[in-house]
């Protein structure tokens, strides 16, 4: 499971570079949130749940690993979305149903993987462990 998310994790900071170059070369800076959050949610928060998912492998086994998983993965790119759309004239109101589906999504399973963290990750879900 953590190498999934690492690998989800690597497709979105090869996007939010190809935005930033973008940026660089048209010096179109107004999508310089939408690109800070593809590369800080979608690269480097996925990235981290994977790689304590895979120092823990036990924590995303069980039902609330997975909802993590698919909360935050679907929910993710939902919001990413939505921090494009703000900047495109006219698509505020439908950029911001965007932002509460999926930044709702992402920010319920945040909160489950908070629970997980506090529940699961202990020597038992270590990586190696034979208890
Ligand atoms: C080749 C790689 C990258 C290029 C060419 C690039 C380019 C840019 C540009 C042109 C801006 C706008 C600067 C401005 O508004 O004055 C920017 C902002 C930013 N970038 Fe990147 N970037 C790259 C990679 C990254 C990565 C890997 C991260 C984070 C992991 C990152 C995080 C940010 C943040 C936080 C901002 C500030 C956004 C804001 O103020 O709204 N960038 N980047």
């Amino acid at each position: 499971m953590g190498s999934t998310w690492i690998k989800l994790a690597v497709l979105y900071l090869v996007f939010g570079i190809c935005v930033g170059l973008f940026m660089s070369m048209t010096l179109m800076l107004k999508w310089g949130s939408a690109h800070a959050h593809v590369n800080l949610v979608g690269f480097a928060t996925t990235a981290i749940f994977g790689v304590i998912y895979s120092v823990y492998p036990g924590a995303a086994k069980n039902s609330l690993g997975k909802a993590h998983f698919w909360l935050h993965n679907l929910g993710v790119p939902v919001f990413l979305l939505s921090a494009f759309l703000v900047q495109v004239p006219g698509m505020l109101d439908t950029a911001h149903i965007f932002t509460y589906l999926g930044g709702g999504a992402f920010g319920i399973g945040t909160i489950i993987f908070i629970v997980n963290a506090f529940k699961n990750i202990n020597e038992t879900t270590l990586i190696g462990s034979k208890k």
